[in-house]
């Protein structure tokens, strides 16, 4: 599975807690885009898609949701409600996203730029790319 819950660097005192994430230091790729999810409603869910060559890290800042990861294989859920954790989801893995608090807020790190190209958003499409991609390795 090409997914991976990072443990993330917290600065914490009396004032507060900190998290930071450096390019190639915290996360395996630079940062070029950032979006935001919020005002989410437990009723509708999200994703529905994979990319071929997109990498990114989501943070969940404040309530939770839950993220279904799927290679083509194997289907797996993981939980998100702490600001002290981040998922990284590489290529090639077909995500859906449900079950949000109504606070959830959550902030994606991206490697590339917006590309509607990019995305595979139709599942049997997406189970023939990854037959293509294993016929190849
Ligand atoms: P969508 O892909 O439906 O979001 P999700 O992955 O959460 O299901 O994106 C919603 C809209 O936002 C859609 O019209 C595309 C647009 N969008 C951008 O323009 N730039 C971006 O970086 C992202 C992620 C989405």
């Amino acid at each position: 599975m090409n997914y991976a819950l990072l443990p993330l660097r917290i600065f914490s005192d009396e004032r507060g807690k900190l998290g930071v994430l450096e390019s190639y230091k915290d996360m395996p790729f630079a940062i070029k885009r950032m979006y935001y999810i919020f005002d989410t409603s437990p009723s509708f869910d999200r994703g529905g898609h994979a990319h071929r060559e997109l990498e990114q890290i989501v943070l969940c800042l404040c309530g939770s949701c839950e993220f279904v990861l799927d290679n083509g294989s194997l289907r797996e859920n993981v939980k998100l409600n702490s600001p002290e954790v981040g998922l990284y989801i590489g290529k090639n893995m077909w995500r859906e996203m449900k079950n949000f608090s109504y606070d959830c807020r959550l902030v994606v790190l991206a490697s590339d730029y917006y590309d509607d190209r990019e995305y595979i958003r139709d599942y049997a499409e997406f189970i023939e790319f990854i037959k293509e991609i294993k016929c190849k390795e």
